[in-house]
């Protein structure tokens, strides 16, 4: 079985819990993704663990002044980490010196740079939320990178505009889960159907993590 085009958020504390996830999962989930959460409650040394099982996708969202982005982002690569986010508003200079990076750095192995939009967690005018997610894709392409996070919203309009982008969708739940405190949601087939790249899932594949992610690898065939 191919492994789906998904990202397992291991919102979870401690190493022991992370790697059994990723023990299990590993068959039929593409990476993993690690927050502040995880790396502060157990160390670096859970990059090195993961990496024999999948992508390793780094979520801490810098933001700051180009210098301190860049270097963080250098970093990160060093660590061993393949993905890695920015938000995307950390203006037009630090995406340029971050495309720059990226490019180096893929002369040694794959790795990209992810500008994140408009959180999924935010609700509000679908319109305006649109709008500014465009406004920062442009910003994210013009400089050079070639990822970015948004929500399954947002996802079919930038495929269309970009279609070389890889975008990268949060905010996913299976049917019947709750969106706990997601707000543009979608179920992941449809997701990938407007034109996702990849998924972002965490809770939605933590309450059963095994059965679901066979499914996801199942039912997610076609995007593999
Ligand atoms: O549990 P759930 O599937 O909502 O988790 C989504 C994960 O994706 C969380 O780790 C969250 O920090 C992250 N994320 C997000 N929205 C973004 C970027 C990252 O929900 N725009």
């Amino acid at each position: 079985m191919k492994k789906a085009p998904v990202f397992l958020a291991l919102d979870v504390n401690n190493a022991d819990q992370a790697l059994s996830l990723v023990k299990q999962t590993h068959p039929y989930i593409f990476g993993y993704k690690i927050s502040p959460r995880l790396l502060f409650g157990c160390g670096m040394d859970i990059v090195r663990n993961i990496q024999p099982y999948g992508k390793v996708f780094l979520d801490f969202k810098f933001h700051d002044i180009p210098s301190t982005t860049v270097e963080a982002v250098r970093s990160a690569f060093h660590l061993g980490v393949d993905y890695v986010t920015v938000h995307s508003s950390v203006g037009g200079t630090t995406l340029k010196q971050l495309a720059a990076l990226e490019a180096e750095l893929n002369q040694t192995r794959k790795f990209c740079v992810l500008g994140v939009t408009v959180l999924s967690s935010i609700s509000g005018s679908p319109d305006a939320i649109h709008q500014q997610v465009e406004i920062l894709a442009e910003d994210v392409f013009r400089s050079g990178l070639k990822g970015l996070v948004c929500s399954p919203w947002e996802v079919e309009s930038l495929k269309a505009k970009y279609p070389q982008a890889f975008l990268v969708t949060p905010g996913i739940r299976f049917e019947g889960d709750s969106p706990d405190d997601q707000a543009r949601v979608m179920r992941p087939l449809e997701a990938m159907k407007k034109g996702s790249s990849a998924l972002v899932i965490g809770r939605s594949l933590l309450r059963e993590p095994v059965k679901r992610s066979q499914e996801l690898a199942k039912s997610l065939a076609d995007f593999c």
